[in-house]
């Protein structure tokens, strides 16, 4: 392996940054961290945790003016290993702050991934002082239970907090739904209050379907009925679902539900695809005019980029706000406790807003980056429109560096034409990162076979990753967001979405728009200097 700069760093940070006694959060840790989110690769404009190892995003519930972020989280090492679940608030879901660590493993188990909830109406009888409880349904993972050959070793138990989620007690009748013994792959819980029949609803990943549950008061749980077996893909193990109604075009009532699967995504390793249906407060039934998508191990694609998984959607966002929020986690299983980052491991996505709403193949979910985003611009540069044939560089019309930077692309493609449109972010060290779209293919792709580091494994940066255009407009939009090691594309106002990760061994300091095999039409074009949220 190529001995670079950044690797030399980081192991030089590593004994300032690496645990010692105190708990992650405490004031001494948190200074550190402070000056380690300046290290080659840490995004800035990303969630990543202080230090050490992060999966799942968990937990996320808005309660008092504050997002909560909760993650599966390691902190004793920058590989998986026992899962607490690590914490973060945050008043607008760009700038965060952390918290100390919400909840440790215990005798039960490892705490793996869930969600949380505001128990407005104090069904489970924890809240205090007329004050509502938030009230966490997690995954107990019992390892000893796993290594003596057990199958039922993964269960739900709960947690409640009655300070703002500062602190939390654990139930003592946990866990609250026990194994029934079938199913080694039981977990991920994701509750909901169904109005319509005013209970509890948990949505869980049992291996190759989900399971609904419902509950009067969040302790005792009663099954409903299971999905999947026959629909969508499962070339790997169904984890994190989250089903949840959704306004179809503004307004025709739908519910979507959202399934992790890994292995088996578009460009390998991990994804998310989802099913659009109905739920009547038992069973879930996909939309006849989406089954035909869902069938035969096909699926529907949340994102096709090789860096989103994991992501569930925020409990108890007010209703005139009215969004459905979404983060993932921006990594995948195939990759992700080896790539070129010492001090911590892995980032979430951009929190995205989702919509669902017609495009070429029928209804599907768009996701948006959440217009709180916009606070981070600062410098900008307008592209006048203009035809384009071959190569434009925009490296000196910017006067910001393009690793930190947001972009927006309007770009008519003729009738007929054969034309390969993208961007190219480059460094002196020769390497190079490309996203774009290829007429000829109606696709788009990602191209970070050349874009630094990819030794540390052979699936990283195999081949190009593609995703289909399913939007039927001859105007094409782009948006990125590009973070140092990072780059998520909204296409189509979000029909098709891809994220990325990769390792250039220094910054990406050039970048050039093209369009190889026939010109296409520049509409406009807007490049914004990006602040990091950790300044
Ligand atoms: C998904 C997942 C979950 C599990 C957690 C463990 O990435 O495998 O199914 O709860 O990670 O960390």
């Amino acid at each position: 392996m190529k001995i670079s700069w950044y690797l030399l760093l980081a192991s030089a940070l590593m004994p300032l940054i690496s645990c010692g006694d105190q708990a992650p959060g405490e004031s001494e840790s948190a200074e550190l961290s402070k000056d380690s989110y300046n290290e080659p690769h840490r995004p800035q404009l990303h969630f990543s945790p202080p230090k050490m190892w992060m999966n799942d995003p968990n937990g996320m519930v808005y309660f008092e003016g504050e997002y909560h972020l909760f993650y599966q989280h390691y902190p004793d090492s920058n590989v998986w290993g026992p899962m607490h679940w690590g914490h973060a608030v945050s008043k607008d879901m760009v700038h965060w702050e952390h918290l100390p660590i919400a909840l440790y493993p215990d005798s039960l188990g490892y705490i793996f991934s869930g969600s949380a909830v505001v128990d407005w109406e104090n069904s489970s009888g924890f809240g205090k002082d007329g004050q509502p409880p938030l009230v966490a349904i997690f995954t107990h993972h019992d390892m000893a239970a796993e290594k003596a050959g057990r199958s039922d070793y993964q269960y739900q138990s709960i947690a409640w907090s009655n300070d703002r989620g500062r602190t939390w007690t654990k139930y003592e009748g946990n866990p609250v739904l026990k194994n029934p013994g079938d199913t080694r792959d039981f977990r991920d819980p994701k509750v909901f209050w169904h109005e319509e029949s005013s209970k509890w609803v948990m949505t869980l990943a049992v291996k190759d379907h989900v399971r609904f549950y419902s509950s009067p008061d969040l302790k005792s749980w009663t099954f409903l009925s299971e999905f999947g077996r026959k629909h969508g893909t499962h070339a790997g193990v169904w984890e994190c679902p989250d089903l949840f109604p959704m306004m179809a075009n503004d307004k025709e009532k739908k519910w979507v539900l959202l399934v992790s699967i890994n292995p088996g995504g578009p460009n390998g390793g991990s994804a998310t695809q989802y099913f659009v249906g109905q739920f009547d407060g038992k069973n879930f039934t996909v939309d006849p005019a989406f089954a035909k998508d869902v069938e035969n191990e096909m699926a529907v694609w949340l994102d096709y980029g090789r860096d989103n998984y994991a992501g569930v959607t925020w409990s108890d966002i007010p209703r005139e706000d009215g969004r459905r929020l979404i983060i993932g986690w921006m990594s995948n299983w195939d990759y992700s406790q080896v790539v070129p980052t010492q001090a911590w491991r892995s980032a979430m996505t951009l929190p995205r807003s989702l919509y669902l709403g017609a495009s070429g193949q029928g209804l599907r979910l768009f996701s948006r980056p959440v217009a709180e985003l916009e606070s981070l611009q600062r410098l900008s540069y307008s592209l006048d429109a203009r035809p384009l044939s071959g190569e434009f560089d925009l490296t000196g019309s910017l006067e910001f560096s393009p690793d930190l930077m947001e972009v927006l692309l309007e770009v008519d493609f003729p009738e007929g034409t054969a034309a390969d449109f993208g961007l190219t972010l480059s460094n002196a060290a020769g390497e190079e990162y490309s996203i774009g779209y290829d007429a000829s293919k109606v696709g788009f792709y990602s191209d970070r076979t050349r874009a630094g580091a990819a030794d540390f494994s052979g699936k990283f940066a195999a081949q190009r990753h593609l995703a289909p255009r399913v939007n039927p407009a001859s105007r094409l939009r782009f948006h990125l967001f590009i973070d140092r090691a990072s780059c998520e594309l909204f296409a189509d106002w979000g029909t098709t979405v891809m994220t990325e990760c990769f390792f250039p061994s220094v910054p990406f300091d050039r970048v050039k728009i093209y369009s190889k095999n026939g010109e296409v039409q520049i509409v406009s074009g807007q490049f914004h200097q990006l602040q990091s949220i950790w300044q």
